[in-house]
């Protein structure tokens, strides 16, 4: 019985890697969380990229000088498209806004890096962070512990979350004071797929913005899957990863109000940043030029522009967020009866609160790596096992129950099918219902 809508049977023929098959079978791909597959028309806008117009770049916007060469022109065309479209769908004021990066992480950093704090200045996340905003601000804590010489200092603070990993807005509004320079928040967990209320968001914004803080997003985990508009969120710094949605690897985008981007020190600095240069000094460029250090991924800037068409208007959010909850849902009604003192859900049960993430653990590593083996052997099935680089998070709520260790996180999107969510339950079932039969699968 086939239970997927035919757009989504259609859809799927778009993606090469769906069509392969390993022992008879079509692969189950559900690490989407982590990165996605990508469709034929990214691929042949990469293709395109080698085989037209293989060189190197240099028109940042519209605004941009024009080259002069025939190559270059074309390439041009695609870099200036392609980073409109990666700010206008997140509604940013102009192109100029966008810095192209390698992924979330890094223009994170590049915000941790480059905002001018001082001794006494505070930063703020939530308990739950991904280490790519954790890490840079730890690092900047450490800068400022240096410069302050004390080793003690606490420059970054966390708020909680509630018992089922919901956002609790009262909770985070009392932990913003007159200190607090930066709000760094993830908008979407990628563990258990929870999402902070865009009223929320704004009602932080506010807030931020009265003690003279910013609000950066993580957004690493939403822009791919809903429509995220800045403007309307009052966020001042956002991240997405364009490899999270249907996009070549290794690219990613910074968007930040232009008057704060210019405020902005670079980061990684060299080729490309500057407008001129002597012995002794330097004058750096505009935004976003001023950020993107030495040759770029034009290819990946080319089907950066492609994935972003591809998203919005081949597919669609509506559709992405339908499908993504009917696969959810079937997920939950399958695995939370399963629930028992060796295996257990992560998260809020109700999967409209969940998006496209499921996160089951076990006290026990061997049955979370026999369903995983099973999983592989049996039926082509990817799923991520570890901590997903929330480890903070859950060695502070888990250690005291289980190892923090022992999860494995199925994260569908839009081209996945109800078929494939009962083949995984199936195998999550046999394991769970039969746990004997797998204690030794360390
Ligand atoms: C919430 C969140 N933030 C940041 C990142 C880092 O993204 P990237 O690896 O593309 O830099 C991820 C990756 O999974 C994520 O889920």
């Amino acid at each position: 019985m086939t239970t997927a809508t035919p757009d989504i049977l259609e859809l799927r023929k778009a993606f090469p890697a769906l069509q392969r098959l390993r022992r008879g079978k079509p692969p189950i791909y559900l690490n989407n969380t982590c990165m996605t597959l990508r469709p034929q028309v990214v691929i042949d806008a990469l293709r395109r990229y080698y085989e037209e117009f293989p060189t190197c770049g240099g028109g940042r916007s519209e605004g941009a000088k024009k080259l002069d060469n025939w190559f270059q022109d074309e390439l041009r065309e695609h870099e200036v498209y392609a980073r409109e479209a990666a700010g206008r769908h997140i509604g940013a004021g102009s192109a100029d806004e966008v810095v192209w990066t390698r992924n979330t992480s890094e223009a994170l950093n590049i915000v941790a890096h480059g905002l001018k704090l001082e001794v006494g200045d505070e930063i703020l996340g939530s308990e739950r962070e991904h280490n790519s905003n954790l890490v840079p601000w730890l690092e900047a804590e450490r800068r400022l512990r240096a410069r302050a010489g004390d080793p003690e200092l606490v420059v970054r603070r966390f708020f909680e979350l509630d018992d089922d990993g919901g956002f609790d807005l009262a909770r985070a509004l009392a932990a913003i004071t007159p200190q607090t320079k930066v709000l760094a928040l993830g908008h979407a967990s990628n563990l258990d797929g929870t999402v902070i209320p865009a009223a929320d968001i704004r009602a932080l914004s506010a807030r931020i913005h009265e003690v003279g803080g910013v609000l950066v997003l993580d957004a690493a985990q939403s822009v791919p899957h809903r429509k995220v508009d800045v403007r309307d969120l009052g966020v001042d710094f956002l991240a997405y990863s364009i490899h999270k949605m249907c996009g070549p690897s290794g690219m990613g985008v910074l968007w930040g109000r232009y008057e704060l981007l210019e405020q902005l020190d670079p980061f990684i600095v060299g080729g490309d940043t500057i407008a001129d240069t002597w012995q002794d000094r330097v004058e750096y460029k505009s935004p976003p030029g001023r950020f993107e250090a030495g040759l770029q991924d034009y290819a990946g800037m080319v089907g950066a522009g492609a994935a972003i068409d591809y998203i919005t208007d081949t597919v669609g959010y509506d559709l992405i967020r339908a499908q993504e909850l009917a696969l959810n849902t079937r997920l939950t009604e399958r695995l939370a009866p399963l629930q028992c003192d060796h295996f257990w859900l992560l998260g809020p049960e109700d999967p409209s609160r969940r998006g496209g993430v499921i996160t089951m653990t076990s006290p026990s590593g061997a049955l979370i790596n026999a369903i995983e083996r099973i999983g592989d052997e049996e039926a082509n099935i990817m799923v991520r096992r570890g901590m997903f680089c929330v480890n903070a998070y859950l060695h502070r709520r888990f250690d005291r129950v289980g190892s923090s260790k022992n999860n494995l996180r199925a994260s569908v999107y839009f081209y996945n099918t109800l078929e494939e969510c009962d083949a995984f339950a199936d195998i999550v079932e046999r394991v769970v219902t039969n746990p004997l039969d797998h204690f030794d699968d360390e």
